[in-house]
């Protein structure tokens, strides 16, 4: 089985550096003091995610008009066991996310050599920002998986990490959220807890700069160029502050070509995140029931799809898929409802867009709803998965729909047999992937899902598809991986192949 092994903790040897690190917590100051012994200004980003990464790397390759590094960037991550490996993988010129994307990795690489971009532990390092940026997680969970009007939030958290720069930076430090936050969040909770700290210190809270700019990071193929080459929203708690974020989003992101949009409030800004997130899940849990009526009709979705496409009113209608993941659409629409009602008094939920939330969750199930019409038992059932992560070319496998779809499986007694050529172990599921293609072979597969467009499936061609699936009976595309040719190619082999939106393959069966 290549889902097998519960990989242990590759932690923990990092994390006795950070204990190491504890005792030597004046040595750690003294390499921040070198660090910024320059003419640089100090960038400071909170948090060494999937966002946090992309923007040391955007930050640390930002240049002069002299061609010289516009920046010290200092990240700073947690020094505990799940997170000290990203400060000790930075420090080594390394990127802390796996990506398909090479400038990222080049960007880490140039910042050792460069000498502007260094990591650390130490809260010592907000003393000597200029900025602070502040990319670290804002969670709300699902008591239960498709409800989404139950949900739990807590800002304790987020809060202490807030506190942390509160406590420690110096005045005229600019401060730019950039974590997805519910709307009101800058000015209700954020901007409270530096009036306390910065009134504790005797420092003068009108000298401090404090805005919200989200993110539309995406970590695929142009992680970097999703920092770099995209429009941005902003807004800030004063006319002082928004002139000063303009004044650095221009520093890094090329802003000729996409131009920053100003908002009125810091609220607005949040409100923005979070609408356009909810309006892409919507999109895409319109479409799920259209899915299902076009497979009973024995239609091909997609090519009406494309049909519909051509009017401009309706570019970017969605299209059929195996779920929804990551690690904000799942959620961000759940932060908005909770501001509505917690910040902003409202005793009404936003409700279509918690049904398309519910919608999004459940959409694995028509997949194994699909298995089973062909197996009544799964007992010993060998399936496999292609694909873990959520995103085509990404190794993000933070609410994968693989996970729910995985669940449904292994409860009917199947062999999961797993593969992803971007990641090697299932953080959530805590399980070791295979990543080696070839290994495949050494299975028997019942079912096979080709569940995300990871570049290396979309290649692959029909012999290829057969030689590495050995004694496959069904293949399920449930993400348009397998175009027409591919698919009449393999029926003609005898195999059964099914999509998801797919209805006309269906027709091939009833001849
Ligand atoms: N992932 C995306 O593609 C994406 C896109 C747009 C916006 N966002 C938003 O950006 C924010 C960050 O997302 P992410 O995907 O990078 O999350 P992540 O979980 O990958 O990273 C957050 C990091 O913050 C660190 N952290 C937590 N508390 C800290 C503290 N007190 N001090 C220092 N570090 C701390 C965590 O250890 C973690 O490394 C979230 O609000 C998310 O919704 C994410």
């Amino acid at each position: 089985m290549i889902e097998s092994t519960i990989r242990s903790v590759e932690l923990k040897p990092l994390h006795s550096e950070a204990t190491n690190y504890k005792a030597n917590r004046l040595t750690e100051k003294s390499k921040i003091d070198n660090f910024v012994d320059n003419d640089r200004k100090t960038v400071v980003v909170q948090g060494l995610g999937y966002v946090g990464t992309a923007m040391l790397a955007a930050l640390s390759q930002a240049k002069n008009k002299n061609n010289e590094c516009t920046y010290n960037v200092i990240g700073i991550d947690l020094g505990d066991e799940d997170n000290y490996w990203k400060i000790t993988q930075t420090n080594q010129g390394k990127s802390p996310i796996v990506s398909s994307d090479k400038n990222i990795n080049e960007a880490f690489e140039r910042g050792l050599i460069n000498g502007n971009l260094f990591a650390t532990c130490s809260n010592y390092a907000y003393e000597k920002a200029d900025v602070v940026v502040i990319d670290v997680n804002l969670d709300i969970t699902k008591k239960k998986l498709g409800d989404a009007y139950n949900y739990e939030f807590s800002y304790t958290n987020f809060n202490r990490a807030i506190e942390t720069i509160a406590k420690n930076v110096l005045e005229e430090t600019l401060i730019v959220v950039e974590s997805t936050v519910p709307p009101g969040t800058t000015e209700q909770v954020i901007f409270p807890i530096f009036q306390k700290y910065f009134a504790m210190r005797g420092l003068n809270i009108n000298k401090l700069y404090l805005a919200h700019c989200f993110e539309r990071v995406m970590p695929g193929n142009e992680y970097l160029n999703s920092i770099t080459n995209l429009c941005r929203v902003y807004s800030a708690i004063n006319a002082e502050s928004k002139k000063k974020a303009k004044n650095f989003l221009q520093t890094f992101i090329n802003t000729e070509n996409y131009p920053l949009y100003e908002l009125h409030s810091t609220t607005a800004s949040e409100m923005a995140k979070v609408l356009e997130n909810s309006f892409r899940a919507t999109n895409i849990a319109f479409i799920q029931e259209w899915t299902e009526f076009a497979e009973q009709a024995d239609v091909d979705l997609f090519e009406i799809i494309n049909a519909i496409r051509v009017r401009p009113t309706h570019k970017n209608i969605a299209q059929p898929g195996f779920g929804v993941g990551g690690y904000c659409l799942p959620k961000d629409s759940l932060l908005a409802d909770w501001s509505y009602n917690n910040l902003f008094g409202a005793k009404r939920h936003l409700r279509m867009s918690l049904n398309a939330i519910r919608t999004n969750d459940l959409m694995p199930k028509h997949v194994f709803e699909i298995v089973k019409s062909y197996f009544n038992n799964l007992e010993n059932l060998n399936i496999t998965i292609l694909g873990i992560s959520y995103l085509s070319d990404v190794a993000d496998t933070r609410y994968s729909p693989a996970d729910y779809f995985y669940d449904l499986c292994k409860k009917e007694g199947a062999n999961l047999i797993l593969h992803d050529s971007m990641v090697e172990y299932w953080q959530e599921k805590r399980i070791a992937i295979n990543s080696d293609i070839n290994s495949l072979k050494d299975f028997s597969h019942d079912v096979v899902i080709f569940a995300v467009t990871h570049t290396q499936y979309l290649e692959l061609t029909s012999e290829e598809i057969i030689s590495l699936l050995p004694n496959v009976k069904l293949i399920i595309d449930a993400n348009n991986l397998i175009n027409d040719e591919k698919a009449n190619d393999l029926i003609a082999r005898g195999i059964k192949v099914v999509g998801v939106g797919k209805g006309h393959w269906n027709k091939k069966d009833k001849r």
